[in-house]
């Protein structure tokens, strides 16, 4: 399956901008490993640009993780356990081009696999997760409204 450069747009869209931005950047560093590869950057230079890719995948789902902790997001589990699959899935695939060497099925087989993975986890897991996270931000500001109306006698 030959890997055509991905891009995000707006069905991605979490509306939790740290999340968005670290989408972008995700989606940017998957783009990166396939270039550095057509550009025919070497095998050091793409290995690298992988190891990025894992880490940067790594450091997302935890800060992910940490907000839903900090919400009380009752599909945490749930998710946290989506990432926890590909995360082994990366790290494999890490392995397997470090053992094997850039070959262009390769890389387009660890491009299609982390894109379609990415995609189908976001809007399904990550939409979940940030439309939690907006209600219970929206009930904390009705909340608090709702103590300043009764401060201010105003009720
Ligand atoms: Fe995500
Ligand atoms: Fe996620």
């Amino acid at each position: 399956m030959a890997y055509t450069r991905v891009s995000w747009d707006r069905a991605l869209e979490t509306g939790y901008t740290i999340v968005d931005n670290q989408h972008k950047q995700w989606i940017a560093a998957v783009n990166a490993l396939f270039e550095a590869h057509q550009r025919s950057k070497g095998r050091k230079e793409v290995e690298r640009t992988m190891a990025f890719l894992v880490e940067y995948t790594l450091k997302h789902f935890n800060d992910e993780e940490e907000l839903q902790e900090k919400y009380g997001d009752p599909h945490s589990l749930a998710h946290k356990q989506n990432h926890a699959e590909f995360k082994n899935v990366a790290q494999d695939l890490a392995a397997v081009l470090h053992r094997d060497g850039p070959t262009d099925e390769l890389i387009s087989h660890v491009c299609v696999t982390i894109s379609r993975w990415m995609f189908n986890h976001i809007k399904q897991d990550d939409l979940k997760m940030a439309a939690y996270i907006r209600s219970k931000e929206q009930q904390r500001s009705k909340t608090k409204r709702g103590w300043i109306r009764l401060y201010d006698g105003k009720n």
